[in-house]
């Protein structure tokens, strides 16, 4: 299963970048820019790396991000979740990135942009990649903050593809962000939102009604609403779902009771991800493999989750059908 998995034609559709910053770069960075960190090494970092829930995770990623302060920093952060994501047989990743959690603290907009720009444009190709960027508002800053922030974005439409919300759920429902995204759909830009994580099934409807959400990141509490997991899945609304952060931030107790084979069987387009891997012990083929032994998914369905994350992405329909065709020919070849 490992090397089925690790060799499957994927596409990435929820990650983090700042979520990828490992302890080694974090390290290597704070020095660079002369921060002080809370550990002594980089086996410390990770020893801390031990979630009660989704804002203990938060204090710490924000925390984590003082050391990105050049647009070079940016740079090596994208550059280095690349190589890992490419080793993964990840074909095509829609990033998403936090530029409030870097303005907040004094790094200006076009330096994140430009980092992280720089490393797609240069990189992704040499690895035979695709990607996309998602720019998103943190749901617990004011609205009036999102949208000073899709102003910067609004001279940038030829990098940024669309704009989602996230950062802590509990308390933070989409409904004020609707005039925010009535504007970023206006200005062309897709919208997607984080709900469903720690806050209930209420946040998903809110995001795809108020918010006009093209996907879900996460979902997980969907599934205690009955008529929306049927509307989620005649509407083929996709779910990006991430198996090992639900269980490092306690969403599920287990993984072994993870919704993400009830979806499945449901008919919702869930795909799998890796949202933040540095801090939850794994990039995208870990999702995979974990979650195959975890809720016992067999080749057929670990090759229906790569088909939907390219049926997910926003990607045109004739590089869609190119790559479902990498993934069916990848499943035939292999054996039974
Ligand atoms: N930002 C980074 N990771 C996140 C997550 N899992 N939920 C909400 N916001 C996030
Ligand atoms: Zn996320």
């Amino acid at each position: 299963m490992t090397d089925f998995v690790q060799g499957l034609p994927k596409a990435e559709l929820h990650l983090h970048i700042e979520g990828t910053l490992e302890p080694e770069l974090l390290f290597a960075l704070a020095a660079e820019n002369d921060v002080a960190l809370p550990y002594g090494s980089a086996a410390e970092a990770r020893a801390a790396y031990d979630f009660q829930n989704l804002q203990a995770f938060l204090d710490l990623y924000y925390g984590g991000m003082a050391v990105l302060r050049r647009a070079e920093d940016f740079s090596r952060l994208t550059r280095a979740y690349l190589d890992r994501a490419a080793a993964d047989g990840v074909r095509h990743a829609e990033i998403f990135f936090d530029p409030q959690a870097h303005t907040a603290r004094g790094v200006a907009f076009d330096t994140v942009l430009a980092g992280i720009t720089q490393a797609l444009d240069n990189h992704a190709p040499t690895l035979g990649m695709t990607t996309r960027l998602i720019l998103c508002f943190l749901r617990d800053r004011p609205v009036a903050e999102a949208m000073e922030t899709l102003h910067a974005a609004l001279d940038h439409k030829d990098s940024i593809l669309a704009v989602g919300l996230d950062s802590a759920e509990r308390d933070h429902p989409p409904e004020p962000f609707r005039p925010v995204f009535d504007r970023a759909r206006t200005e062309g830009f897709l919208t997607v939102a984080h709900a469903g994580e720690e806050g209930p099934a209420a946040h998903v409807t809110g995001a795809l009604d108020a918010l006009g959400a093209r996907r879900i990141d996460h979902g997980v509490a969907a599934m205690d609403d009955p008529a929306l997991v049927r509307r989620l899945a005649e509407a083929q609304v996709p779910l990006t779902v991430c198996p090992l952060s639900n269980v490092k931030l306690q969403v599920v107790d287990d993984l072994a009771d993870h919704p993400l084979k009830a979806m499945l069987e449901a008919g919702i387009l869930a795909t799998v991800n890796s949202d933040d891997p540095a801090y939850f012990g794994g990039y995208v083929a870990e999702n995979y493999r974990a979650a195959a032994a975890a809720l016992g998914l067999a080749k057929a369905e670990l090759t229906q989750l790569a088909r939907n994350s390219f049926q997910a992405a926003f990607l045109p329909d004739p590089q869609k059908r190119a790559h479902l065709a990498a993934v069916d020919a990848y499943a035939a070849a292999q054996p039974a």
